[in-house]
């Protein structure tokens, strides 16, 4: 029975490449749409008002800040322009009470705000403002947020485990503005940027091929560069520089050619969005532990995987995260004693055999390989929208992805297998011409540059 159970996840699961195909070709039609009108597809395609990214002038001092994913994150960095690049940088994490994740905006807005005014006070000499000036700071908010200007938007929606229902619809850097004025700090938010379109903005910086960005962690999204003529939705000005860059919160996509499983659709269904970021629950870093659990949880049911009770920790939603699947994953000791020592420590699991260990980390494998390729599958999807999935005659440009994210850093087999699948799509000649980067903490460093293109003070300092 526990062979039958994993049998049907295995076919449920499967991702052969003319699915993946598919998947892609689907993934194309809905950016079409998306930017064709708004409302067009469930690929929102947010304008970002990034119409220029960053160019290797940039110089100052600016904040960053950070939110949306695993930890909130407060940045400062001396830009030096041409020469100097980033000349230094300060960061600090603090982790997000998880009570204020689905409490009031005021009160996830306050918290934030007397973090970084704590941030500022520490600010050393090597960071001199000069005279009369307001300090400016780029902010990173990891949710879909529809833009009204380069530094205000309203939020969509909350995804991943944030639900504060009195946020939504609000201008967010008007949340944020409120909180700071509340705790009396004076800075002027200059940009507002998704995480995706900092790591592009960060990722770009440093190298000019970057055409796109993808953030695999607690969730998962893509901003690319795109033609401004190729967004019907677009009214404004046509920009100098032809190209718009779009937040496309992939998460969002569905198709019927996606692989879900009875286990997807029980999880969306008890989830705190319901019926949303469908391709988001099957990828990302949230959810993939929670898969693991609830097919666990049935093997544990009704085949008695664990003996004649079901352990009563299997049972609580989120118990398995991530990380612990990866290690488990990873456990290339012979008799898997990672994977016992986890169980042990999780579930309360006293012995498992080494039969029991081998089917997890199957279930670990069908999984991740998963979400693994279809993210391969969506970047392949972009590629295609923008031409670049097949090489040119006589051209030799090349295509850099710029990645970030948890479960792309920290979790190997699934970012092997991610890069692997997208060279399996494109094959040996196009893939030659491809190239996947981690972009370490790029965000941040992005929504600092675009604040500082988007200084108040870019005038007087030219
Ligand atoms: C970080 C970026 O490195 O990765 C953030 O700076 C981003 O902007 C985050 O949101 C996503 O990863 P995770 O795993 O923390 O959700
Ligand atoms: C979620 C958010 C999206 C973000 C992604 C990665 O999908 O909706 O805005 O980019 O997570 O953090």
């Amino acid at each position: 029975r526990v062979i039958e159970i994993l049998k049907v996840l295995e076919e449920d699961c499967a991702t052969p490449i003319g699915k993946l195909r598919q998947v892609a070709d689907a993934m194309t039609v809905e950016m079409h749409a998306g930017l064709a009108s708004e409302g067009g597809s469930k690929l929102k395609m947010l304008i970002s008002y990034v119409d220029n990214l960053p160019s290797g002038e940039e110089h100052g001092f600016f904040y960053a800040l950070d939110l949306g994913g695993t930890n909130f994150r407060v940045m400062r960095v001396l830009l030096g322009g041409k020469e100097g690049r980033v000349v230094k940088q300060e960061s600090e994490e603090v982790s997000i009470p998880p009570h204020l994740m689905i409490s009031g905006s005021d009160e996830l807005f306050n918290f934030i705000a007397e973090a970084l005014a704590k941030f500022v006070a520490t600010e050393g000499e090597d960071f001199h403002l000069p005279e009369g000036r307001q300090r400016e700071l780029g902010f990173t908010f990891s949710f879909p947020v529809k833009q009204t200007s380069l530094s205000s938007g309203t939020l969509i929606k909350w995804t991943k485990g944030f639900s504060i229902e009195d946020t939504v619809g609000q201008d967010v850097v008007g949340e944020l503005v409120k909180a700071m004025e509340r705790v009396g700090l004076d800075m002027n938010v200059t940009a507002l940027v998704n995480d995706t379109v900092g790591t592009l903005a960060g990722g770009r910086y440093y190298n000019p091929d970057v055409v796109a960005a993808v953030i695999l962690g607690t969730g998962t999204n893509a901003a690319y560069v795109e033609r401004a003529h190729a967004i019907p939705k677009w009214h404004g000005l046509l920009p100098k520089s032809g190209e718009m860059v779009i937040n496309m919160e992939w998460g969002n996509f569905r198709s019927s050619h996606l692989p879900l499983t009875e286990y997807d659709h029980l999880l969306d269904f008890d989830s705190l969005n319901p019926g949303e970021q469908i391709l988001e629950k099957i990828i990302s870093g949230m959810y993939l532990g929670e898969i693991l659990r609830r097919v666990l949880l049935k093997m544990a049911d009704e085949a008695a995987f664990f003996g004649d009770s079901v352990p009563p920790k299997l049972r609580i939603p989120f118990i398995i995260r991530t990380p612990n699947m990866s290690a488990m994953h990873s456990d290339t000791s012979p008799d898997l004693k990672v994977v016992g020592s986890k169980l042990k420590d999780i579930l309360e699991v006293p012995t498992t055999s080494l039969k029991m260990r081998k089917v997890v980390i199957r279930l670990c494998d069908i999984i991740a390989s998963r979400g693994a390729r279809l993210s391969a599958a969506g970047i392949y999807g972009i590629l295609k929208k923008i031409g670049r999935d097949t090489p040119k005659d006589g051209e030799t440009q090349k295509s850099v992805i710029a990645m970030d994210g948890g479960l792309f850093e920290h979790y190997t087999q699934f970012s092997e297998c991610m890069e692997s699948s997208l060279k399996e799509l494109l094959g040996d000649e196009a893939s030659e011409s491809v190239e996947v980067i981690h972009s370490n903490d790029g965000s941040g460093v992005g929504a600092a540059l675009l604040a500082a293109s988007h200084s108040q003070y870019l005038e007087d300092s030219e």
